[in-house]
């Protein structure tokens, strides 16, 4: 029953506008994701859910009720912080079933509870350990399990995985997604890694600023990114400058840098003689040795080459000057060397055509 509503919701900080203007819908036992930069303001966000800070001006409901004047601890949901926030002086059990103990459920329910959610977060032989006993992984597997034991159907969790590294993070993201999926949670969490937010949510809304910029799945917002901010956030675009010489039905002919012509179908509301970027993402080229004729073919000379394992990444110059880079899987497919004269070339469907941004490309894209 918890989805969460917020319509037109604005924060300020003095004169920061931390959420501005903020519409949002996340449905009942979604895993939603906050993703954006740093200062963006995520944990803003977060709080006015929580209802440890009130909106300056907008409406948040959860479920049917409009909790715009409900304290927190009315609000009836958990809380897991990127700091371990553990009772420091209290075993990984009291912490656990601290929760139920303070809501006044009797101790055997109290205790059933802090077994099922200890068996859930797969820590229930450390029961007796104290927090500075546990590794970091573990501690934050006890601060899910606290949050899991308050009993809420709502999960807020702010970085949850932030100061872990990388092997302990790839798990319990995993680990986190699926408690939630079993207890049939709403979770809303926040996070500044596009990767972790790909990997764990069913949907995300991309932020910028106090803004959303947009929502959607993980594959919704790399394959169709509405702006030039999401198109280099989520996964890696290649941006090419160029200005619009015709339309024509649904493509798109772009002059780029030197002369070159090529064609875009995916039009973000660009006019004719208008400045603008092509994005492309580095998988979708074809790269062939040598000059080669075709449909939105460039010449170009390989200038570097990094063996990654699983990917080869070629960066290329154009004859126009320009520098793309493109990725090819490294055990199929032919291999290019540097130096190399290469044709490269991309499907017209594929690219998008964004309105060269006022501010310049480098601000537009910029995470500071
Ligand atoms: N309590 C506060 N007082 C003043 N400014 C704040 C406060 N909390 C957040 N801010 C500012 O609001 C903006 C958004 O912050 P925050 O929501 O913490 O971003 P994020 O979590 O995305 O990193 C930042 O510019 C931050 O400095
Ligand atoms: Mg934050």
């Amino acid at each position: 029953m918890p989805d969460v509503r917020l319509v037109n919701v604005t924060k300020k900080f003095g004169k920061i506008v931390a959420v501005d203007n903020v519409s949002l819908h996340i449905y009942d036992k979604e895993y939603f994701s906050l993703l954006g930069p740093s200062g963006c303001g995520k944990t803003t966000l977060l709080r006015l859910i929580a209802g440890l800070i009130q909106p300056d001006e907008g409406e948040i409901y959860i479920g049917d009720r409009l909790v715009n004047d409900v304290p927190p601890e009315d609000r009836d949901i958990g809380f897991v912080f990127q700091t371990f926030a553990l009772f420091p002086h209290m075993t990984a059990w009291n912490n656990v079933t601290y929760g139920p103990r303070v809501k006044g459920f009797d101790v055997r329910k109290a205790e059933t509870i802090g077994h099922e959610v200890l068996e859930m977060v797969r820590l229930h032989e450390r029961l007796d350990a104290f927090p500075n006993e546990l590794s970091g992984g573990m501690m934050q597997r006890i601060a899910v399990a606290r949050a899991l034991a308050a009993g809420a159907k709502l999960l807020l969790l702010d970085e949850p995985l932030g100061q872990l590294d990388a092997k302990v993070r790839n798990e319990l993201r995993y680990e986190i997604r699926r408690m939630t999926k079993d207890l049939e949670l709403t979770a809303i969490h926040v996070t500044h890694d596009q990767s972790e937010a790909m990997a764990i949510s069913d949907r995300i809304a991309v932020m910028k600023k106090g803004k959303i910029l947009q929502v959607g799945t993980p594959q919704e917002l790399y394959i169709n990114p509405q702006s030039i901010f999401v198109a280099h956030f989520i996964g890696e675009s290649n941006f090419l400058e160029g200005y619009v010489s015709n339309i024509s039905g649904k493509t798109t002919i772009i002059e780029l840098r030197g002369g070159i012509k090529v064609q875009a179908v995916n039009n973000k509301g660009v006019k004719g003689g208008e400045k603008v970027l092509l994005a492309i993402r580095p998988e979708i080229f074809t790269v062939e040795k040598g000059k080669k004729e075709d449909k939105n073919a460039i010449l170009g000379r390989i200038e570097r080459v990094t063996f990654e394992g699983t990917n080869v990444r070629y960066e290329i110059r154009l004859k126009n000057q320009d520098l793309i880079v493109i990725v090819k899987p490294s055990l199929t497919g032919e291999w290019f060397n540097m130096g190399e004269e290469v044709t490269v070339s991309f499907p017209t469907e594929k690219a998008h055509v964004f309105k060269y941004p006022d501010v310049g490309l480098k601000e537009e894209i910029a995470v500071e």
